[in-house]
Formats: structure tokens, sequence, C-alpha cells
């Protein structure tokens, strides 16, 4: 047997698989630490975790991956790590493109995207061309987003249309204000995967979370594989999900 762990062989039990995972990709910057590499060392492996954690999903069925890759407070970091990011994600959309659109990927990146440079974002727009009406998966980036941003921008917009006398205040309720989410249309997520053994949300997706059930890895990101990912749904597959309700078993 391979002791390759991409190529290790992922068994599913029958049960249900979550349409929506979302996943917060901690931990880069401690693994090039233990291994006394500058920080963009980590986050560099971590692109190979990120081709593991689509192939593993598209092959196990979800429906949508939702990756948090830059958040708006990651703004803060030191420049050259900040440009390391930029560089790497660019990386990732023009290498990666061609692929994904074969694997009937279809690539939306979501978040405050004025601020990143032109060249990314024409990366960004061509990924998201490229790969427009895949059916195989939906893949959702998310840069330069916070959950709070999102809700604010989201306010923002139903703000605007009451003041252009489009909208009745009193009309405003949950499906209108997810309507201008950046996720809008998308059913929220069943399951959210945070790596590194860190138990925070860090301002992500804190509408669509609500009621996500959460798993929890040890493993740093760059060594996450389809295995790890295996292993959250399996967690997923034991919760019993009750939105608020009582136990039905
Ligand atoms: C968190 O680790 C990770 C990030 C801020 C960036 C995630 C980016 C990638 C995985 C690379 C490329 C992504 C795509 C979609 C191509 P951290 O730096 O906060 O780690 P630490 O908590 O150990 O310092």
């Amino acid at each position: 047997m391979s002791t390759d762990p991409t190529q290790r062989h992922v068994h599913l039990p029958d049960g249900p698989i979550p349409r929506h995972v979302a996943v917060i990709m901690d931990g880069n910057g401690r693994w090039a630490a233990e291994r006394g590499l500058p920080r963009h060392a980590g986050h560099r492996e971590g692109m190979k975790a990120v081709r593991e954690a689509i192939e593993g999903a598209a092959e196990m069925g979800v429906g949508i991956l939702t990756l948090f890759a830059f958040s708006t407070e990651n703004w803060q970091r030191p420049r050259d790590e900040i440009l390391a990011l930029m560089a790497l994600l660019k990386l990732y959309a023009e290498s990666e493109c061609e692929e994904l659109a074969e694997r009937g990927i279809e690539v939306r990146v979501l978040g405050d995207l004025s601020r990143m440079d032109p060249e990314s974002r024409e990366a960004i727009d061509e990924i998201q061309s490229v790969t427009d009406g895949g059916g195989a998966m939906r893949l959702n980036l998310m840069i330069s987003y916070s959950g709070r941003e999102d809700i604010l921008q989201a306010v923002r917009a139903l703000a605007a249309r009451v003041e252009a006398g489009e909208l009745d205040p009193a009309a405003i309720d949950q499906e209108r204000l997810e309507d201008e989410l950046f996720t809008a249309g998308l059913p929220d997520p069943d399951l959210l995967v945070r790596t590194s053994g860190e138990f925070r949300l860090s301002n992500f997706m804190l509408w669509q979370l609500a009621y996500t059930e959460i798993h929890i890895s040890p493993v740093l990101w760059p060594d996450f594989t389809r295995a790890d990912l295996s292993e959250a749904i399996l967690d997923y597959q034991r919760r019993e999900r009750r939105f608020g309700r009582v136990s039905t078993r």
C-alpha cells in the first residue's frame, strides 16, 4: 500500500454527506516555525492541502466547499507576508484554473476584493469565468472576508434600498438579509472544520454558521489530507442535528 497520504483510499460509511463544508485553514505559521522556515513557506505548503481538500470533497460528494483563505484582519499582517499570500493566491488561480474546470469545479471568490491588486483581481476574474457552470462542486474561496463585514455590507445594501423607497423596513427578514450576503443563494454550511486545534470562529461566516456542526482537527493545515476530511465527515455523521428542536431519535 502506498505511504503517500494523498494516495490513501478513503472509505466513508453510508451516511449523510454534508452538502456544504466550510474550512478555517489554520496552522501554516506553526507548521513553518516547527521546521525553522519562514511563515510564507507554511502558506506555500498549505496550497497542497487546498488541492487535497478540494479533490477529497469532490470525491466524497460534497456539493459546496468554502475555504477561508484570507481574512479582513489578515491585512494587518507584516507586508511581506501579505505580499507572499497574495502572490500565492494569484499563482493558485492561474495554475489550477484549467484542472478545476476539467473537474467541473465552479470557483467563486467572495470578500472585499477592492483591496486586492489589479493582477490578482484579473486572475480571480479569469478563474471564475473559466470554471463558470462547473456542475461537480462549488468552491468558494473567501478572500479579504470577515463575517461581521459580510453582515455590515448586507445591512448597507438593504438600507440603500430603504432610502431609495424600494423596500419597506418591516419587510426585512432573514431571507432578505441572506440575499445580500456574499453567500446569497447558497445553503448554510452543515459542517465547519477548523485545523490546528484552535476552538475559535475568528470572525468567519458568523451569520451562516448559526446551526453548523463544528469539527476541530488537531492537524496543522499543511498536513491536512483527504483522510482528515473524511474523519471530519465521520464525526459529522455521528452528530444529531436538532436546529433548536427536541430529539426525534
Ligand atoms: C492561517 O494560518 C492561514 C492563512 C492566514 C492563509 C491560508 C492560505 C493558504 C492555505 C494558502 C493558499 C490558499 C489558497 C486558497 C490557494 P496562520 O498563518 O494563521 O497559522 P498560525 O496560526 O500557525 O500562525
